[in-house]
């Protein structure tokens, strides 16, 4: 970043005054989290309590320039994506994080103003929008193949970013075919090492599915139409399937709204509509069975495997199941608007984690309702579509806290159905948390678990990490970092 840029980035921040008069404390210290006083970060960190061995890279990313000059984004969803690395190695860690420079934040730099309606914020005079990846913010998720970075959004193309440095190289296509199609922000590893993705765009009707090598090429791709694809952010993958959980959630095209209408104006939830699970054959990449759900919300899965018995062929996944999935949505959408008049965010972060089983033979679904109040599950994905004994979650534990945060990470041990979780405090933004496997040993699921977390009085960040068979016994290592870095969405690790 040259100079002059540097200067009105900091004159841009601290210019857009966060009025914060007549809040609470605590609602005054979440807002400071999501305005940083910069959004570049660099850090160097030595300790005996880092675990030896522990060598690579933890990317995390999420949405962090919520405001450029005197405007302010009303979704968490919509900020600018700033990329973290921590690193890992025989000096220690080292942080490292940086604004991404797409083309929509070039173009908004140079204009010295916001220019585009996003996903939840409407602008009066937006500019035209020509292609999808005008408004691409790469601020979900990260994905890396062969040693190749990528920044990943919901609906455009996926933005490659020099590892290291985190410096933005541009959108990539995987084909001639697919350049310009969505490229979802949750690809999965499959157990032969390849990966699996999906794309969609709202109102299109349409799914595209992606299938890469460990080199990163497209080895195969479809398009495929499937009812109720206005919004499919996460699937599971299993032996022979992709399983889609199609929720009632239609997206409005020709809709009219007062000073403009955002993706999440358009998105109308109806719950008294039927949901689908899709199965996807992973083989002829076609629609193998469609069966009716009750109007299931879901952001994430969990892992999902295939079994054979002597009642049939099942499918057994996890999935968080977010109730009144609309409101949710649009909860977030005015969260902002909601800490800075003082009210009180009326919905809960988080939802209920369920076990699908699915009777391949009879075609029909049971489910069980296990957890409450979670969400961010993640698991050792070298066992995907393979029997797992735990995903990681976070959980609101206090649910009194009006503050839209989670507060809990735990592991839900699902042989024994129980759970081992690390309350972290009211004064915590816990963010996801992922599984971080030992180098040193052969087993599956053995390792750390690797997590970020914000705490509201000092505006510091810290990473913590857990042995990830005792989660309960708290964290074996505590990194502060000299500031506070904005709460975002997904992370992964990468061994070195
Ligand atoms: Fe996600």
């Amino acid at each position: 970043m040259d100079s002059s840029r540097r200067a009105y980035l900091k004159a841009g921040l601290v210019s857009t005054g966060l009025g914060l008069s007549g809040l609470g404390q605590a609602s005054q210290a979440w807002r400071q989290a999501f305005a940083p006083s910069t959004i570049e970060f660099e850090y160097d960190y030595r300790s005996k309590t880092i675990p030896a061995g522990l060598a690579g890279n933890f990317y995390r990313i999420g949405p962090g320039l919520m405001h450029l000059n005197q405007t302010w984004y009303h979704h968490w969803f919509d900020g600018d994506g700033v990329l973290h690395r921590f690193h890992f190695g025989e000096q220690g860690m080292r942080h490292y994080g940086r604004l991404l420079q797409t083309p929509k934040i070039e173009r908004e730099w140079r204009a010295g103003k916001r220019l585009y309606t996003t996903f939840g914020t409407a602008l009066a005079d937006s500019e035209p929008v020509y292609q999808i990846d005008d408004l691409n913010v790469a601020n979900i998720n990260t994905l890396t193949l062969n040693k190749q970075l990528y920044a990943l959004w919901e609906a455009g193309s996926a933005l490659e970013v020099e590892p290291d440095t985190l410096r933005t190289k541009g959108f990539k296509a995987w084909s001639p075919e697919t350049k310009g199609l969505p490229f979802g922000a949750h690809p999965h590893p499959d157990s032969d090492g390849s990966w699996w993705n999906i794309g969609y765009q709202p109102g299109a009707g349409k799914v595209v599915l992606y299938h890469l090598n460990q080199a990163g090429t497209l080895k195969r791709q479809a398009v495929l139409p499937l009812p109720n694809a206005d919004m499919v952010h996460d699937f599971a993958l299993t032996a022979h399937y992709l399983l889609l959980l199609l929720m009632p959630m239609k997206y409005d095209t020709n809709k009219q709204c007062d000073g403009g209408c955002t993706s999440v104006s358009r998105l109308e939830w109806q719950p008294q509509s039927a949901g689908y699970v899709a199965l996807i054959n992973k083989d002829t990449l076609t629609l193998e069975q469609l069966i009716e759900t009750p109007a299931w919300g879901v952001f994430h899965f969990g892992n999902a495997r295939e079994i054979h018995s002597q009642t049939g062929h099942h499918i057994q996944c996890h999935f968080v199941e977010q109730p009144d999935f609309g409101a949710k949505l649009g909860c977030m959408g005015s969260l902002f608007d909601r800490q800075t008049k003082g009210r009180q965010a009326n919905q809960q972060v988080g939802g209920v984690w369920h076990e699908l089983n699915i009777d391949l033979t009879r075609k029909t679904i049971r489910s069980e309702r296990l957890v409450q109040h979670v969400e961010f599950p993640r698991f050792d994905e070298r066992l995907q579509t393979q029997a797992h004994r735990y995903t990681i979650l976070l959980q609101k534990q206090n649910v009194r806290n009006p503050e839209f945060s989670f507060d809990t990470v735990l592991t839900w041990q699902h042989q024994r159905q129980r759970l081992q979780r690390f309350h972290y405090g009211a004064n915590y933004l816990v963010e996801e948390h992922i599984f971080v496997a030992d180098p040193h040993s052969n087993r599956p699921e053995q390792g750390w678990i690797m997590g970020t977390a914000y705490h509201l009085p000092t505006q510091r960040t810290q990473l913590s990490l857990f042995h990830a068979q005792h989660v309960e016994d708290g964290p074996i290592c505590v990194i502060k970092l000299p500031y506070g870095i904005p709460p975002g969405l997904h992370g992964n690790w990468v061994a070195t």
